[in-house]
C-alpha cells in the first residue's frame, strides 16, 4: 500500500546515501555525486555553514527541482556555489574592487555576495533579479564536488521549506529522503549557521543577512559596514525576497526573551512558564549554560555557553530540530543580546524562529 502511494508520488526517487569523510579517500562517491549534478540530479552536500541542496545552476530543469523537492516558493532566489574565485567571473556582470577584496581575504568560506548576473545565470536561479549570489564554500567536501562537478552549482540550505537548516545529513534525510538523488554525509557542519549575504550591487555594500562571516571582520576590509541591525525583515524596497521568507517557523510557537539582565529575564520566564503549565500546556526552554532555573522544566535543553558564541552557533539548528520533536504546546527561548561576532547571526534566526514573538526585559 504505502508503495503504491509512493510510485503515485511524482516526486518519490530512491535517494542514496553516500559517507564521504575525507576527500582523497571517496573519490569514486564524489565522482558518483558529481556525475549527478551534471545529469540533472539533486545532490545534497556539506558546507562549513550547513547542508546545502546541489543542482547544475545553468540547467533550468534542474533547478526547478529544488524548489519542487524543499517546497520553496519560486520567488526566493538561490546562491551559486563554484570551487574558486576564478570561476565567479563567468556568472557575474561586474567584479567591483570591494568584491575582489572581499574574495581574497574570505573565500573560501561563509560568506555570500550578491553581483550583477551574467546572461548565462537563468532566471530560475535569482528569481528574476538582474543580480546573482555567489558564494565559494571551505568545506573540503563541497570544493571537492564543485571541482569535480567543474560546473556552477545552486543550492540552498538541505530543508522543507520553513524547517531550521540541516546540519547534519540526519536532519536532511528527516526532510527530504525520496525527494533527491544523493545525499554526501561528512559529519556535522562546523560553523552551524549559514552564509552572511551581503549586496554589492548598490553604491555601498550592505548586509542582507548576517551569518558565519562577522560584521566586524566584513568593517576591517571595507572600512565600513552598512548594516543589518538585528531587524527581521529589511528596512526600505525589498531587495531579497527570501529574507521576508517566514524561515523556520517550529509546530509550537517559540517566543525569545532578550534582556541584558539575567536575573530578571530569567524571573518572567519563570512566571511564563508557570502560567503556561497552570493552562496544562506542554511547555519546552532553550536556555543558556549559565542559566539557573528555580522550577525546572522536563523538557529544557540547553544552547551551550554565551561565551562561545561559535559552539552556540554550531548547535543551534539541532537544538530546534530536536524541541520541535517533543510535541510541545510552547517553546521559551533564552536569546542572544550580545550581536557582536556570530551573535548577530543567532539573534538574528532565533528572532526569525519567533515570527515576531520577542519579550523584552
Ligand atoms: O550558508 C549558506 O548560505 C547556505 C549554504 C548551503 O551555502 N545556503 C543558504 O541558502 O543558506 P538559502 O537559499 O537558504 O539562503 C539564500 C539567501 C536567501 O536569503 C536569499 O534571499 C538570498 O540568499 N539571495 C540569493 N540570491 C539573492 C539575490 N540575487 N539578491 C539578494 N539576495 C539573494
Ligand atoms: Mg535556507
Amino acid at each position: 500500500m504505502t508503495a503504491t502511494v509512493a510510485l503515485a508520488d511524482s516526486m518519490h526517487v530512491v535517494t542514496v546515501l553516500l559517507t564521504v569523510r575525507d576527500a582523497a579517500a571517496s573519490r569514486a562517491e564524489l565522482l558518483r555525486a558529481a556525475t549527478c549534478l551534471r545529469d540533472g540530479g539533486l545532490v545534497a552536500f556539506p558546507t562549513e555553514t550547513v547542508y546545502g541542496l546541489g543542482a547544475h545552476a545553468l540547467d533550468r530543469a534542474a533547478v526547478r527541482r529544488i524548489f519542487e523537492a524543499k517546497g520553496r516558493p519560486a520567488t526566493d532566489p538561490l546562491i551559486v556555489h563554484v570551487a574558486s574565485v576564478e570561476d565567479v567571473h563567468a556568472l557575474v556582470a561586474s567584479w567591483p574592487d570591494a568584491a575582489a577584496r572581499l574574495a581574497a581575504r574570505f573565500w573560501p568560506g561563509p560568506l555570500t555576495m550578491v553581483l550583477p548576473k551574467a546572461d548565462v545565470v537563468p532566471g530560475e536561479v535569482t528569481a528574476g533579479l538582474p543580480s546573482v549570489a555567489v558564494r565559494v564554500p571551505a568545506h573540503p567536501i563541497a570544493h571537492a564536488l564543485l571541482t569535480a562537478a567543474a560546473i556552477p552549482v545552486a543550492a540552498p540550505s538541505a530543508n522543507l521549506f520553513s524547517r531550521p537548516s540541516p546540519t547534519t545529513a540526519a536532519h536532511v534525510l528527516a526532510d527530504l529522503d525520496g525527494r533527491v538523488d544523493v545525499v554526501l554525509d561528512a559529519g556535522p557542519t562546523p560553523v552551524g549557521v549559514e552564509s552572511t549575504v551581503v549586496d554589492l550591487t548598490g553604491s555601498e555594500p550592505r548586509i542582507l543577512r548576517p551569518g558565519g562571516t562577522t560584521a566586524e571582520d566584513l568593517a576591517v576590509v571595507l572600512g565600513s559596514v552598512v548594516g543589518h541591525d538585528g531587524v527581521v525583515a529589511p528596512v526600505g524596497p525589498m531587495v531579497s525576497p527570501g529574507l521576508l521568507e517566514r524561515h523556520y517557523a517550529p509546530r509550537a510557537p517559540l517566543t525569545v526573551y532578550e534582556g541584558d539582565n539575567r536575573s530578571r529575564l530569567l524571573d518572567r520566564m519563570t512566571a511564563d512558564v508557570d502560567a503556561l503549565l497552570a493552562g496544562g500546556r506542554r511547555v519546552g526552554l532553550l536556555l543558556h549554560d549559565e542559566d539557573v532555573v528555580s522550577r525546572p522544566v522536563a523538557q529544557t535543553r540547553r544552547l551551550g555557553s554565551v561565551a562561545r558564541l561559535d559552539l552556540v552557533a554550531a548547535r543551534l539548528y539541532a537544538e530546534l530540530r530536536a524541541l520541535d520533536a517533543l510535541d510541545l504546546d510552547a517553546i521559551l527561548v533564552h536569546g542572544v543580546d550580545d550581536v557582536r561576532g556570530l551573535g548577530a547571526a543567532v539573534r538574528d534566526r532565533l528572532r526569525r524562529a519567533a515570527s515576531g514573538r520577542i519579550v523584552r526585559t
